[in-house]
């Protein structure tokens, strides 16, 4: 298993948090034994395709086990999936109109799975670096980019039309680091997406900061966390949590959802930054 961050690379030495206890700069320490040990849904084939009830198609990924833990798709990422798919076919406007973003996304497959429900969402799917590559293949996989039409020679403009859109965009985000010079368009973010990140102390207060920056005190936004339990230490997280977030169980899955993730030690809870 791969480190994340990765201490090598320039980038992240060179950004650093700002959040209590843990430093970013210093080299993390080896958490192979920290790091989710077995990927549930898939073996390590090149591609996989995941069935998403809701959707037309599955949807098609690309993995690999080298870039960390992050390049197979986990049991947490399709349990959110298809509850945002289950709740988008009741009610729509969970995602119409909608800026969506997915943190530690991976393969990229919950906010492929949101792009993917509703074409009038933009989302971004974020993740390390060395993700990057991963996401935006599985993006474009499954919502190609418009495509140019040529101009009829028998007109003299030059406006191109294009067909479709692509509404899913991999952008790297590394947990607590400023995100004001992000790309992203963070203010006008309404629902964050965040499966399978809870697994290495180092990053606990990392992911908490960014959490409390996407979602700061006043501001109207639904998070949707859904995490496996695999450790006694994931309990810190949660307490540290509880500081900024009221953490409340999801009860709106589909009948049967939830016994049938809770038994594989799922869980799936909403974020509401406290006053
Ligand atoms: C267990 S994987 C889950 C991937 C995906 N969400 C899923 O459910 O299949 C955890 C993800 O968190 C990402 N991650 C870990 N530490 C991170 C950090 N400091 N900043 C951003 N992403 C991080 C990893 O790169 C990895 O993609």
């Amino acid at each position: 298993m791969v480190l994340v961050p990765d201490p090598a690379s320039p980038r992240s030495r060179s950004r650093s948090s700002s959040v209590s206890t843990t430093n970013s700069d210093v080299a993390l320490p080896s958490f192979a034994s920290l790091a989710p040990s077995r990927p549930p849904t898939t073996v390590a084939e090149e591609e996989t395709r995941v069935s998403i009830p809701g959707l037309e198609k599955k949807v098609i990924l690309k993995i690999d086990a080298g870039p960390g833990c992050g390049g197979v798709a986990w049991a947490a990422g399709e349990v959110l999936s298809r509850y945002i798919s289950y709740r988008y076919s009741i009610d729509p406007t969970i995602l119409r109109n909608k800026k969506v973003l997915e943190l530690g996304s991976g393969t990229g497959l919950v906010g492929i799975v949101a792009g993917l429900l509703d074409p009038s969402s933009e989302v971004w799917v974020t993740d390390q670096e060395i993700l990057l590559d991963l996401m935006e293949i599985n993006a474009e996989l499954n919502i190609p980019s418009p495509i140019p039409i040529p101009t009829p020679t028998w007109t003299t403009s030059n406006i191109t039309s294009v067909i479709g859109r692509r509404n899913v965009h991999a952008v790297e985000l590394n947990w607590g680091e400023d995100l004001s010079d992000s790309d992203i368009p963070i203010e006008e973010i309404d629902l964050v997406l965040a499966a399978d990140c809870v697994y290495f102390e180092p990053a606990f207060p990392l992911l908490i900061k960014t959490l409390c920056d996407l979602a700061p005190v006043g501001k109207e936004m639904d998070i949707l966390f859904c995490w496996k339990k695999r450790r006694n230490a994931d309990k810190r997280f949660f307490s540290m949590l509880k500081k900024h977030f009221d953490q409340i169980t999801i009860q709106d899955d589909k009948i049967g959802e939830k016994d049938m993730y809770g038994k594989q030690g799922v869980s799936l809870i909403k974020l509401v930054r406290r006053k």
